[in-house]
């Protein structure tokens, strides 16, 4: 099949553009507001950008705030900082739960049960659940152009100033152990993957 998103002429029950750039890492996202209130939310519209200096990316779709924000992204462009966890097997369902849409008021570190520890070099707090948190000083946004006014993507930068990687998933070779991680991604609708020793392959390079 063929189709033009603009067109919106894919026939199908579903846009499948989420299941085609797959499996997708997840940012789960702590930031402050400006009152010092936390904030957690998963983007998968995340990544890696950069080695030297590391940078992340997310985007962020329109908010149901006022100001059609989402927290994250307000909360990130006003503070400068920002930390993003590793989201695990274990936490996917506090992962998926950190996304519901409430009040910006609303702590979503406390709504779920999880706990935080301070960061070193940013005023976010950092997961203490997850065993790898990225502690992020915000570079700028960048707005995706848009088919129209409605559409608001707009991409964080963030440079990696702090790495906190829990002891215990590095192994005695000091590499770190990504089986043990557990990390899972995003796939297409409401369907994720984990990545375990049974999903892991080798290849060298030409
Ligand atoms: C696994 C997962 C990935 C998500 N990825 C994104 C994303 O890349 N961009 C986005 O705008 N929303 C994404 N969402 C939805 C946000 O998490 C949701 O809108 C959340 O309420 C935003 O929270 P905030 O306003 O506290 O930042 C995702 C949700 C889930 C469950």
């Amino acid at each position: 099949m063929f189709y033009e998103p603009k067109k919106k002429n894919h026939g199908l029950a579903h846009n499948p553009f989420n299941s085609l750039i797959v499996p997708r890492p997840i940012g789960w996202i702590s930031s402050l507001d400006l009152d010092g209130i936390p904030n957690l939310a998963p983007y998968s519209f995340f990544n890696a950008v950069s080695y030297q200096p590391p940078t992340v990316m997310f985007s962020s779709g329109t908010g149901a705030a006022k100001d059609g924000l989402k927290d994250s992204l307000r909360n990130i462009e006003n503070t400068k900082e920002f930390v993003c966890n590793l989201a695990t097997w274990d936490f996917k369902e506090e992962m998926n739960e950190s996304s519901k849409n409430v009040p910006s008021a609303v702590d979503e570190i406390t709504m779920t049960g999880l706990t935080t520890l301070e960061s070193r070099l940013v005023s976010a707090p950092r997961l203490a659940e997850a065993p790898v948190n990225l502690e992020c000083k915000y570079v700028k946004s960048i707005a995706v152009p848009g088919w129209s006014d409605a559409d608001n993507f707009k991409i964080i930068l963030g440079e990696v100033i702090g790495v906190h990687i829990k002891d215990e998933f590095i192994n005695q070779e000091g590499v770190v152990d990504i089986a043990a991680l557990q990390p899972i991604g995003r796939l297409g609708g409401n369907d994720y993957t984990l990545v375990s020793a049974q999903s892991f392959f080798t290849l060298k390079r030409p």
